[in-house]
């Protein structure tokens, strides 16, 4: 957690962001990814030296590919065209057996549902092959429960007064915004899509930004835990990377953009004094032909 003093200055009320890009594998994933497989090690769903398959862009698969690593548990990871060749190659760097599909969805426009044929066809093939099926999966919110939760609450000293958290599978929102309420935290929690996702509602569209949003919603979030839900327009994003990048020294990936984005939008409603977090999921390096090259908006303004 870093606070950072130059954006929106002057101000009256503080931000601190979560530097979830600091984690092993690079992304808020990590701890998710560790707990998916403890668990399922620890009630038999996955024994030693099992398969483990599952469909990611990117950020799970590196969360896997290290934990099954660790683990000596052979790792095949359903990737699509949007995954960057950087994540592909780290994640076979870590022994990973990577496999893209090509084939698009025609009434989703997306391609997670191949991604997902794919899984199903792998687990049919192959007894003993477990999928961690981290859309639906309770471990991934509990991961975020017993961790980011209690951690942000210890890093600002306090419940902070807002709290901004990008969607995909909603895994971190819902476990870090369960713990929150159940301390009875004052926290206003805002969930933070991308427009042409329809996890927070909305038309599905073309999305570029991998790790935020999907084209399915989530079965893990109690949508009566968001106080807010803001949508943003991804290009908005990639100049808020920018802006963070050269203002703050802190390269983010395109979904920090959009969690900045929308403090942005909302900071208006802030009061004088105001603590306020924004979980920045992941890091800018693995992004720089989407979102810092010289064709993308440069943020100025
Ligand atoms: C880049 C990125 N954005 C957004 C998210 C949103 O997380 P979740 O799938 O828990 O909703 C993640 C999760 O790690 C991520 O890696």
């Amino acid at each position: 957690m870093v606070e950072l003093g130059c954006l929106w200055a002057p101000r009256r009320w503080s931000l601190h962001v979560k530097l979830d890009g600091m984690n092993p594998g690079g992304s808020s994933k990590d701890r998710a990814a560790l707990r998916i497989i403890d668990d399922a090690l620890a009630d038999g769903r996955l024994r030693p030296g099992g398969l483990v398959v599952e469909s990611s862009s990117g950020n799970m698969g590196l969360g896997l590919a290290i934990v099954c690593a660790s683990y000596g548990i052979p790792f095949l990871c359903i990737v699509d065209p949007h995954t960057t060749r950087q994540n592909i190659a780290l994640m076979r760097a870590y022994g990973a057996t990577v496999e893209v599909v090509t084939v698009e969805d025609p009434v989703v426009k997306s391609y997670l549902p191949t991604r997902l044929a794919r899984v199903r066809q792998v687990l049919a093939e192959q007894p003993g092959a477990f999928w961690p099926n981290q859309y639906e999966n309770p471990s991934g919110v509990a991961a975020h429960y017993d961790g980011t939760g209690p951690e942000i609450a210890r890093q600002v000293g306090g419940f902070p007064d807002w709290l901004f958290i990008a969607v995909g599978t909603c895994a971190t929102i819902q476990g870090t915004a369960r713990w929150l309420k159940d301390q009875g935290a004052h926290t206003r929690i805002v969930g933070v899509d991308s427009v042409g996702s329809v996890v927070l509602g909305g038309p599905a569209a073309r999305r570029k930004i991998p790790g935020i949003g999907s084209a399915q919603k989530s079965s893990l979030l109690d949508l009566s835990l968001l106080d807010h839900a803001v949508h943003v327009e991804e290009d908005a994003a990639i100049a808020w990377c920018r802006r963070l990048a050269r203002t703050e020294a802190v390269l983010a990936g395109g979904s920090s953009g959009c969690v900045l984005a929308a403090i942005d939008q909302l900071s208006d409603r802030f009061a004088d004094g105001d603590v306020v977090v924004g979980l920045l999921p992941d890091r800018g390096s693995r992004y720089m032909d989407l979102i810092f090259d010289d064709g993308a908006p440069d943020g100025h303004g």
